[in-house]
């Protein structure tokens, strides 16, 4: 494999010209956040968390979707690039529900962790909020607009890993959601209850139901047949 050598935060590094700033960053040991990346499954550019300054580009880089190049400059950790990252992140808050205490990712929620690690406190942006629409119809898994930030993880592991492709993008701009076609519930659409899309969603937007007497209540059902998929657990890379 042919090999570039770029710097980044004044580290030079070598790695395969179809590597991205991010992979190459962290072969360097350099973090960068990610907030929508996943790896091999997401990498849509979506949440701009990543950002970085390339030397000559006019505007800031994702660096998840950004190819290195030979003789490239990178920065990872300007002010420009944390001011940018930050209000990215208070944009991605001002629109997110942000009952915190009551959600069952409290403490374990990638949104929270990268609002704190940036020191957001306060969100500046207020203005009009997603409509909050909980589907809880389904045997096994709970949906949560209000909590949704688009990242599109759930979209592309039940699409690319599971090979199922009941959540999708619908509508275009404010209107975006993440949902199953027609906006329909997951009860009513050929969902297989796998569970991925969970695991995938770095928020609390989709959750496990706590309600296990309807799970016992579709296994005993002799009409339904219960498929057991034993594709590996997603975790962020
Ligand atoms: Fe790169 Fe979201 S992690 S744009």
């Amino acid at each position: 494999m042919e090999k570039v050598t770029l710097t980044i935060d004044n580290i030079k590094v070598e790695v395969p010209k179809d590597y991205t700033i991010l992979q190459a960053a962290k072969l360097a040991g350099i973090d960068i956040p990610t907030l929508c990346y996943l790896k091999d499954i997401n990498e849509i550019g979506a949440c701009r968390v990543c950002l970085v300054e390339v030397e000559g580009a006019r505007a800031l880089q994702a660096s998840c979707v950004h190819p290195v190049a030979e003789g490239m400059v990178v920065k990872t950790n300007t002010k420009k690039v944390r001011d940018a990252r930050k209000s990215n992140v208070e944009l991605i808050l001002s629109n997110h529900n942000r009952e915190c205490l009551t959600c069952v990712r409290n403490k374990n929620c990638e949104l929270q962790n990268i609002a704190d690690e940036l020191g957001i406190s306060e969100i500046p942006f207020e203005g009009e909020k997603t409509e909050t629409v909980i589907d809880d119809q389904s045997y096994s898994i709970v949906r949560d607009q209000s909590k949704c930030i688009l990242c599109g993880r759930c979209v592309n592991v039940c699409k690319n890993v599971q090979g199922i492709g009941i959540l999708d993008f619908v509508n275009r701009g404010f209107e975006t959601r993440v949902a199953p076609a027609f906006e329909k519930s997951m009860a009513d659409v050929p969902c297989i209850y796998c569970g991925q899309c969970i695991t995938a969603c770095p928020v609390g937007a989709l959750k496990e139901k706590d309600d296990i007497d309807k799970v016992w209540d579709v296994l005993d059902n002799p009409d339904v047949h219960v498929v057991v998929q034993t594709a590996p657990a997603v975790r962020a890379a």
